[in-house]
């Protein structure tokens, strides 16, 4: 997917973008204010072609305003794909919040939130993302029936960390199995960078199959954490180290997005590459260059599906139990997008969005 670029706030960009360009296509954009709580917000619904719209809430203190609407219908377009191969019956939509949560938050605020989440009357289905937590889900649910990633004494299912942290470890499997026809990591050496929320479930179920971890982040608390759950693993100082482990199998990129790029590419000695962090690519091409030099990327929208197959689960009264098992199918989707990647001759990002892409045309 061609990300939208910025654009600067006297031209007409945003809006070309969303109704001339490959990149727009949206189906609902709305902008919303209010004065009182200071609260301005723009929900972007991408498609609703498999159902609501459903994606999270950025809380961001953008550049400009344009850069907010630009991120809104770049993420929102981003769910329609992740959604439909999540196999969920729900749209794309997402939601940025301008300015800086640590300034503006408040429950007002939150609360003027929701209802403008209630006047979209469910075509938009919200949740957390980067700004926001379960507890803000708790106060902006008391306005509308369609908030996800609340807490569990809320109906929600609290830290989607844990089923996102499964959902990459199945894609791993699968990439595993593809690549050397077993689905198990037992015996390989797999880099993890980035040991947070979901980089440390990662790391407990890649030890109890089996596999040699090799781990790094910036932050000393996180790495003291996984060091202690799992002794047997070994830290590196930073993830250029990191990338050049000798006999590293597996490179799983658990920390920011870009770690994909002309500098780590060509350094990477892995033949996997499979991870939580989104926008894994830097830049359009960065695909084509994985596969020429060989390495088999599962994609990061596909393989970090775990979380939004949790939430969307909260819709339907939460069970822990039938959102494991629907993220457990992460493993046979990524296995067929390495199909038909190998079947079209093209990379698997882009097997991934054809995939996706047909599934939203046949429910048209
Ligand atoms: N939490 C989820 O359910 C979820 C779902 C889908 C995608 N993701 C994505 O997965 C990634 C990780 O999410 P998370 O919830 O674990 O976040 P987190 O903030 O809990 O963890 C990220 C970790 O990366 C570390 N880090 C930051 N910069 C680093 C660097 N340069 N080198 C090494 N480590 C670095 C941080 O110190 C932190 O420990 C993010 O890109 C996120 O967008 C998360």
């Amino acid at each position: 997917m061609t990300d939208v670029r910025p654009h600067s706030a006297n031209d007409d960009g945003v809006l070309h973008t969303l109704f001339r360009s490959e990149q727009g296509g949206h189906e609902q954009v709305v902008l919303c204010q209010d004065r009182d709580s200071g609260l301005r917000a723009v929900i972007a619904v991408h498609s609703t072609a498999l159902g609501p719209a459903l994606g999270g809430t950025r809380f961001h203190a953008y550049a400009s305003d344009a850069d907010a609407v630009s991120d809104a219908l770049n993420l929102s377009r981003g769910m329609s794909y992740k959604n439909a191969l999540a196999g969920l019956e729900h749209g794309g939509g997402k939601a940025v919040i301008i300015g800086d949560p640590d300034k503006l938050k408040s429950e007002a605020l939150l609360e003027a939130y929701g209802r403008f989440v209630a006047s979209l009357g469910g075509r938009y289905v919200t949740a957390c993302d980067v700004g926001t937590y379960v507890q803000d889900m708790d106060v902006v649910a008391r306005t509308n029936q369609w908030t996800t990633g609340r807490s569990p004494e809320n109906g929600g299912a609290g830290d989607s960390s844990v089923l996102t942290s499964f959902g990459v470890f199945q894609g791993m499997r699968a990439s595993a199995q593809h690549l050397w026809g077993e689905p198990t990591l037992r015996g390989r050496r797999v880099g993890v960078a980035g040991v947070g929320k979901v980089g440390h479930h990662l790391v407990g179920h890649l030890v109890e199959d089996g596999a040699e971890v090799v781990v790094t982040d910036v932050r000393e608390e996180s790495v003291e954490r996984v060091r202690a759950a799992h002794p047997s693993i070994t830290v590196v100082a930073d993830t250029a180290t990191l990338i050049h482990t000798e006999g590293l199998d597996v490179y799983a990129p658990c920390a920011l997005g870009g770690a994909l790029n002309d500098a780590t590419v060509p350094a990477l000695t892995a033949k996997i590459v499979c991870g939580a962090a989104n926008n894994q690519l830097a830049h359009p091409g960065v695909e084509k260059d994985l596969a020429q030099r060989g390495i088999l990327y599962a994609p990061d929208y596909v393989v970090n599906a775990g979380g939004v197959i949790q939430v969307a689960d909260e819709l339907h009264g939460f069970d822990f139990a039938r959102a494991k098992a629907k993220a457990t199918g992460i493993l046979d989707t990524t296995l067929a997008i390495f199909e038909r990647a190998a079947r079209d001759d093209v990379p698997p990002a882009v097997a991934a969005d054809r995939i996706a892409e047909q599934r939203m045309a046949e429910a048209r």
